[in-house]
């Protein structure tokens, strides 16, 4: 299998009168300049229902990016008859042709397509220009390309020949005999390419539900794959009604797999309808899924307060504290206190919170109605409790877009609802801890909540950092040491979380694809 690069995809700069800039806005009006159609494909041909949905900007609720259609039962079977004749045929696609498509499609999309990307990105699930660059673009084209690479890696991996002349062993890396079903979240575009075509690269035939909210970029995506050679049927399009898919899939005895990015309760129901429907399977369908998170800061005394009041903003308060890594809830010691409460409540001031096509916009609007809904849930309990402080934010408004300002709540209670439930938006609470509790804190860290996603400590006391990695060793799947809970990067930080916040198979690494396939030991003698 010939070499090819894995390096990360560089992230573009964006600067007045650059190219990329250029281009961006070309892509921008044009995305913005009409209302996409997306049908289903099944197999390569394109379906229509009755049920109608649309996209809209979050940041400007009455405009319409796209129009789709939810697949109904027969059609999702149908899908799932297409997938199953699909899977053996591609499964016999030589590695090294499969891993083609997959450079050629990660050219496309750092090429050709890069702008298209960001501008279905920025516009459908109000991404700023750099947020978006880092997800559609870079990461994005990371879990493409290296992905293959680590595809290429695996196939090395060979077992012991004891005496190469009477008999010789190997791996083959085979798909799963069946569909796997790929349901992805709305939050970074990245992640919907990933868990539909890594299944699909391991030789799977797969069916994806994208998120409602993340249709167009996920469009886009599912038409690069198809024009970098990605056969009809390998992957198909099916936006849906999570519930009926949800049932449909699971009634399959064909289901191999369901890779999933998304909430606790959904992952639960499908892990107990994949439970009573056991008998039926020709498979044990295998069950990877990222879930929630309540990510953590934690300062310790001897932290730099400057970088921790940076990175706290921006890990809180970056695509509106909507990333599965955001920090959500922080520990401060009383003696660092003041300097991280004036330094924190200066940076959020000074947040500009508006239109994703404005460059010099921090973050813009949540997700939708239901997001925003949830989040000032929390506002108005900030607001209401005695054991709660808003020191900045607390507004919002959903007349044009779902706006909420970044909110910092300080907690006397560290298991205050608000310290511990996954809020999922820009609202950060803070509890600040007596030195003498620090061990004591440190704990709750970790028992506060059932989620284990990303934490991150500031100190400088190696002795104490030294403390925190042991104690905070099951509080965290990404872990940081003096840096913000965000931004792995695929290759580098292989992301995921144990506990409630997921089965931690560490997606943008190589235990991840070996998920997707089902390796057959063969024994040759002569
Ligand atoms: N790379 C993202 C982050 O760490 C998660 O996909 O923020």
């Amino acid at each position: 299998l010939k070499d090819f690069s894995v390096e990360n995809e560089p992230i573009l700069s964006y600067r007045k009168d650059s190219p990329e800039r250029k281009a961006l806005q070309q892509a921008l009006k044009a995305t913005a300049s009409h209302c996409e159609e997306i049908p289903i494909v099944i197999g390569g041909k394109e379906f229509k229902t009755s049920d109608v949905r649309h996209q809209v900007m979050p940041h400007d609720h009455a405009h319409k990016l796209a129009r789709f259609y939810y697949a109904d039962k027969k059609l999702l079977q149908q899908a799932i008859k297409t997938a199953v004749e699909t899977q053996p045929k591609w499964d016999r696609v030589p590695v090294a042709e499969r891993l083609n498509i997959w450079e050629k499609a990660a050219d496309l999309m750092a090429t050709k397509y890069r702008q298209d990307l960001n501008a279905a990105t920025m516009l459908g699930q109000s991404k700023t220009v750099i947020q978006a660059e880092i997800d559609a673009a870079a990461e994005l084209i990371d879990f493409i390309r290296l992905n293959a690479y680590f595809l290429k890696e695996v196939c090395k991996y060979q077992p012991i020949s004891e005496d190469i002349k009477v008999t010789k062993n190997s791996l083959r890396y085979r798909g799963i005999d069946g569909f796997i079903a790929a349901v992805s979240p709305f939050n970074f575009t990245a992640i919907g390419g990933n868990l539909s075509y890594t299944p699909a690269l391991m030789g799977n035939a797969v069916l994806w539900k994208p998120s409602d909210t993340a249709m167009l970029s996920n469009w886009r995506i599912f038409n690069i794959m198809r024009e970098a050679g990605v056969p009809d049927g390998v992957v198909n399009f099916v936006p849906a009604d999570g519930p009926v898919f949800g049932d449909t899939i699971t009634a399959s005895p064909h289901l191999a797999g369901i890779n999933f990015t998304g909430s606790v309760p959904t992952f639960n129901r499908l892990w107990k309808q994949v439970g009573n429907n056991i008998d039926n399977y020709i498979n044990f369908p295998r069950l990877t899924g990222e879930c929630g998170g309540k990510n953590f800061h934690f300062v310790h005394k001897s932290a730099d307060v400057e970088s921790v009041v940076t990175s706290t903003i921006r890990s809180a308060f970056e695509y509106c504290g909507q990333k599965c890594s955001a920090c959500s809830r922080m520990y401060v010691p009383e003696s660092l206190w003041p300097q991280i409460k004036a330094g924190l409540q200066c940076e959020a001031e000074k947040l500009k919170i508006g239109d994703v096509q404005d460059i010099s916009s921090f973050s813009s609007a949540v997700i939708d109605d239901k997001a925003f809904k949830r989040i000032t849930s929390y506002i108005e309990h900030a607001k209401k409790s005695p054991n709660l402080e808003i020191i900045a934010g607390g507004t919002y408004s959903d007349s044009k877009g779902y706006f909420v300002n970044p909110t910092i709540v300080v907690s006397k209670d560290p298991k205050d609802r608000i310290m511990v439930e996954e809020i999922f938006g820009p609202v950060l609470s803070i509890y600040v801890y007596k030195e003498a509790d620090l061990a004591e804190t440190m704990k709750l860290v970790h028992t506060s909540t059932k989620f284990a996603l990303t934490g991150a400590i500031f100190g400088l006391d190696e002795n104490w950092v030294q403390t925190a990695l042991e104690e905070f060793k099951m509080a965290a799947g990404n872990f940081y040491i003096n840096d913000k809970s965000t931004g792995s990067v695929v290759g580098q930080q292989p992301f995921g979380g144990g506990r409630m916040s997921g089965t931690n198979d560490k997606a943008g690494g190589p235990h991840y694809i070996l998920r997707w396939t089902s390796p057959q030991s063969i024994k040759e003698t002569f």
